[in-house]
This record gives structure tokens, C-alpha cells and sequence, in this order.
């Protein structure tokens, strides 16, 4: 809620004189679907686990994904999944998934990559927390808090990632997103939970992106503010033995960052200025991969400026805006104080049959802003790769 002006603005504005050399290599939208039908009004712990695949959840729709890669030419899909799904409580965090419910979400995963040609963004959707998704996202043990016997270790956390990157360490387009949205958690403890991943990661033998998010919700216009906790008084201590890995951002533009109210009025160049000179200082890359805004004349425009922004700093090199996926129906994902105005899912339609944000805020604004030429060979990097136009 902090909205600095002045000199931020000063140095957003400097960014963009021509010469600075900026390049989004990885452009999309988030696919939200693998994380729903797990919320409790009364939070009854197990609620919806482990659920029914293509019922209570699903991660992507095929058609849908289809029509972004080939008509809207994106070639990035971040695909959430829950944790105690890939790893049901009774067993707990670890190595031990259940195969049934991996297969389901390889499968989609498979048909981003290798059928269709895109990059995919694994995306653990539970807010460094483990064993309660009912009242996300502030039920369930923080990963690693030692002072609570049911919570998941640090440990336990690297043994996830070590397994999950081991199964995709032969691909060279998924990409790690270690953790959705941390919060409300010491900063010391996601930094060392993060390390335990990206250390299990390089053991396992895969040499795939990583992308790291920082605390408050990962959100880019808190990342200096929390004094000692701030995300960047520790996210450039993480380590990674194989250069790559790059830091995980959201910003919404509404009044409290938060991406659930209509109107928007926090202008992303100035409230992500810092976050870009720290990553500026630390020589590190980052993605955006949530950020959006509703479909009113201040939101359009604001969005419009944002993907501007990225595009004109090279120290951010994607993006995937919130969210397509195949379950929203009329509700949407962001961004319109719970009205339906639908989602960013093809052939999405608003509760009274109007069209939805596909049609009212992705095509008319972030499809525009997606690169011609992108990245849709060889690995992902932080260096990115040869930009060609979809074939
Ligand atoms: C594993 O996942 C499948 C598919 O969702 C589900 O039917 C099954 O009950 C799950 N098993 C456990 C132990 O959670
Ligand atoms: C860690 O667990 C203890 C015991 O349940 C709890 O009191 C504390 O609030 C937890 N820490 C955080 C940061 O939530
Ligand atoms: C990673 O970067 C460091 C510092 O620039 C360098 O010494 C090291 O050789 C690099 N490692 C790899 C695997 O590229
Ligand atoms: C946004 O979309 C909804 C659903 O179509 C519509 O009711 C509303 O009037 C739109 N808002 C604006 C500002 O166009």
C-alpha cells in the first residue's frame, strides 16, 4: 500500500531511453485450474483431497492452450498443482508422489512442451505452506517451521524438488518455479528452504531455469520494504551452482497489490523501480508471472504500460499474466471485486453471456504486447535463446 513517487519515477523514466538493450524471451499466461476444489468455508482440513482429476480440478485445457500458442503466438505456460496432491498428507512431503495424479499433470505438461513447442512453468501452488490447502492461502504449516511438529522440513522440501526435477530434468522447456506467493514467514526460512530446492535441483542432475520468489506474496513493489525481512535483503544470496536462476515477481495495479478489486491506480513502472535496481545491483534476471488488471479504460491502459515497462528493462526476460484455465467458467481469476467478467481462457464469457477478460483485456492489450519474435528452441536460460517467430 505504499506508493512512492518522485525519484522512482525518475529512474523508471531513465530506463527507458533507447540504447538499453531489453528482451522478453518467454510471454504467456498462467494456467490456474490444478489448485481448485480444495477450499473449505469452515476450513475442514482434507477438503477436496485428493479430489477428482477433469471433476474438482484439471490444469489445462488442451483447445485453450492450442488457441494461445497458435493464434496468440505465447510460448509460456505457468501450470499450477498443489503439493498435497503430488504428495497426498498421509505420506507426507517428500519423494514419494502419488504416480496417478503425476501422470495427469505430466501429461499436461508433455503436451505444452513437446506438442505444442512452448516453455512450462511447474508452479507449487501453496504459498510455502504444506499439509492443509482448505483456507488457502493462509492455512496449512509453514515448510520448515520448526517450532510445529506437523509442518514439512526444509529437508523434506529439497527432497520434493530433487524427485519432481529429476522427472523433467531431460526437458529443456520446463521451468522450476520453486514456490507460489510466499508470506507471512521469516525470511531467513525461505531462503534456506528455497536453497534445500535449488541444491536438490543441481544434485538431481537437471541443469533446468529456475525461478525464485521472494516474500510478501513475492509481490515487486514490497520487495525493499520490511526493514531486515525485505525479499531484498535476501534473495540474492541464493546460491546456484549452475547460473540459472532468475527471480519470481507479481504485481497487481489495484489499490492494496492484491489483484482482487476492479479499478486500478497503482502505476507498475513506479511501484516496480526498486525491485528493478536491485536486480539491476545484483546482476539477476526476473519473470513476472502473475500481474492483471479488469477491463476498465484506466485498467487497459495500465496494464498496456506495464508490459512496456518489462519490455523496456532487460533485467525482466518473461511473463505470464493471471489467469486462463479450464474451470473458471464466468468467474474470474483477478481483478473485478468478484464480479464474473470471466477469464483469460479462450471463449471465456461474463455471467450474463458477455464476453469475458480473453476477449476484453487479453486480446486488446497483453496479446498486442506479445513479442513477434520469442524464444521456441533450446533450453530455457537467464541468457534466454535465438528469438525467431513462431513457425
Ligand atoms: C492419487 O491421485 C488419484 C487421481 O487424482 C486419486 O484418484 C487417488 O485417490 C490418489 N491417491 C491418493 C492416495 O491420494
Ligand atoms: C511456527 O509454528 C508455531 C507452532 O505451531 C507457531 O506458533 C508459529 O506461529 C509458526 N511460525 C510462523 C512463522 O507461522
Ligand atoms: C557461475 O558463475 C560464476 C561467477 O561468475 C562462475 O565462476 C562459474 O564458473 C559459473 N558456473 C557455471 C556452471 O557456469
Ligand atoms: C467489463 O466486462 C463486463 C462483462 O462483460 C461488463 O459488464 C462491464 O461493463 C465491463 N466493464 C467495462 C468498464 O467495460
Amino acid at each position: 500500500m505504499k506508493f512512492t513517487t518522485s525519484s522512482a519515477a525518475v529512474t523508471a523514466a531513465a530506463a527507458l531511453l533507447p540504447g538499453a538493450s531489453a528482451t522478453i524471451y518467454y510471454a504467456g499466461v498462467a494456467q490456474s485450474g490444478g489448485e481448485f476444489g480444495v477450499w473449505s468455508a469452515d476450513a475442514t482440513p482434507g477438503t477436496g483431497l485428493p479430489g477428482t482429476f477433469g471433476v474438482e480440478y484439471q490444469f489445462i485445457d488442451e483447445a485453450g492452450v492450442d488457441t494461445m500458442v497458435d493464434q496468440n503466438k505465447v510460448n509460456l505456460h505457468r501450470v499450477a498443482f498443489l503439493l498435497e496432491r503430488m504428495c497426498p498428507p498421509a505420506d507426507g512431503l517428500g519423494a514419494k508422489f502419488n504416480e496417478t495424479h503425476f501422470d495427469f499433470f505430466k501429461q499436461s505438461i508433455d503436451y505444452i512442451t513437446t506438442t505444442k513447442g512452448a516453455y512450462a512453468i511447474l508452479d507449487p501452488h501453496n504459498y510455502m505452506r504444506y499439509n492443509d490447502p482448505s483456507s488457502q492461502p493462509y492455512s496449512g504449516s509453514i515448510i520448515g517451521n520448526s517450532s510445529d511438529p506437523t509442518a514439512a522440513t526444509t529437508a523434506q522440501f529439497g527432497e520434493f524438488w530433487g524427485e519432481l526435477a529429476a522427472r523433467f530434468a531431460d526437458n529443456e522447456k520446463v521451468i522450476f518455479g520453486l514456490m507460489n506467493e510466499p508470506h507471512d514467514m521469516p525470511s531467513s526460512l525461505l531462503l534456506d528452504n528455497l536453497q534445500a530446492a535449488v541444491d536438490a535441483i543441481r544434485a538431481a542432475g537437471a541443469n533446468n531455469l529456475i525461478i525464485a520468489p521472494g516474500n510478501s506474496w513475492t509481490g515487486g513493489h514490497a520487495w525493499t520494504q520490511g526493514g531486515d525481512e525485505a525479499s531484498s535483503k535476501w534473495l540474492h544470496k541464493l546460491v546456484d551452482p549452475a547460473n540459472n536462476t532468475a527471480i519470481d515477481i507479481h504485481e497487481y495495479l489495484d489499490q492494496d497489490f492484491s489483484g482482487s478489486h476492479t479499478a486500478c491506480t497503482q502505476d507498475a513502472a513506479t511501484n516496480l523501480a526498486d525491485v528493478t535496481a536491485w536486480l539491476k545491483e545484483h546482476n539477476l534476471k526476473a519473470f513476472i508471472t502473475e500481474f492483471g488488471g479488469s477491463n476498465t479504460t484506466e485498467c487497459l491502459d495500465m496494464l498496456d504500460s506495464m508490459v512496456d515497462y518489462m519490455a523496456d528493462n532487460e533485467e525482466y526476460i518473461g511473463w505470464t499474466a493471471w489467469a486462463a484455465g479450464p474451470f473458471w467458467g464466468p468467474n474470474s481469476p483477478c481483478c473485478t471485486d468478484s464480479n464474473q467478467y470471466g477469464s483469460l481462457e479462450p471463449g471465456s464469457t461474463a455471467g450474463d453471456g458477455t464476453p469475458g477478460l480473453y476477449d476484453t483485456v487479453w486480446l486488446p492489450v497483453l496479446q498486442k504486447k506479445v513479442p513477434a519474435q520469442l524464444q521456441w528452441d533450446g533450453p530455457a536460460s537467464v541468457e534466454g535463446g535465438e528469438l525467431t517467430e513462431k513457425a
